[in-house]
């Protein structure tokens, strides 16, 4: 089953959304394999928004990402990559959609809660960069067969 990379930036723990966010998930079906609290440093920042460090805005979001606790987190489940991010709706959050989480819960793009990965091949790097071997578990449901037919 595919796996994505959702990650509770510091202003969703500082603000308690943890809670809210991991339970969207929960209730839609997905499978929690892997969570964790961490503080992220400038090295890790640097590979996992590589293709954002030229951008005027990166030292803010570094800054940014490096104020407070993150939560890591790999949700698996049935298109979890594409649903993932349709449920973090747009990186603007007033252009989010009302019911997702940006939608519902912030205003600003340098401000807006959550990170989900952006492809399958995106999602196998950033569970790499976040998780040591071991973390990300395989465990068996007892809830699918009510999820998937
Ligand atoms: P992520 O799920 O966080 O990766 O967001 P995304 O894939 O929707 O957007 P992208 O990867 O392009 O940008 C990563 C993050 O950089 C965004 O979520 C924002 O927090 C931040 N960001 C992107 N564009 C801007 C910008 O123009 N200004 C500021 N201040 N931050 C930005
Ligand atoms: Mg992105």
């Amino acid at each position: 089953m595919e796996r994505t990379y959702i990650m509770i930036k510091p202003d969703g723990v500082q603000r308690g959304l943890v809670g809210n966010i991991v339970s969207r998930f929960e209730t839609k079906g997905y499978k929690l394999s892997a969570m964790k609290t961490k503080m992220a440093s400038k090295e890790l920042l640097d590979q996992h928004y590589k293709d954002l460090v030229e951008k005027p805005f990166f030292p803010k979001l570094r800054e940014y990402m490096m104020s407070g606790p993150v939560v890591c987190m790999v949700w698996e489940g049935k298109e979890a990559v594409t649903t993932g991010r349709k449920m973090l709706g747009a990186t603007n959050p007033l252009a989010s959609e009302p019911g997702t989480i940006r939608g519902d819960f912030c205003i600003e793009v340098g401000r807006n809660i959550c990170h989900g990965s952006d492809s399958v091949e995106n999602a196998e790097r950033e569970i790499g960069l976040w998780f040591e071997e071991g973390e990300v578990l395989d465990w068996e449901s007892h809830s699918k067969d009510w999820i998937y037919e």
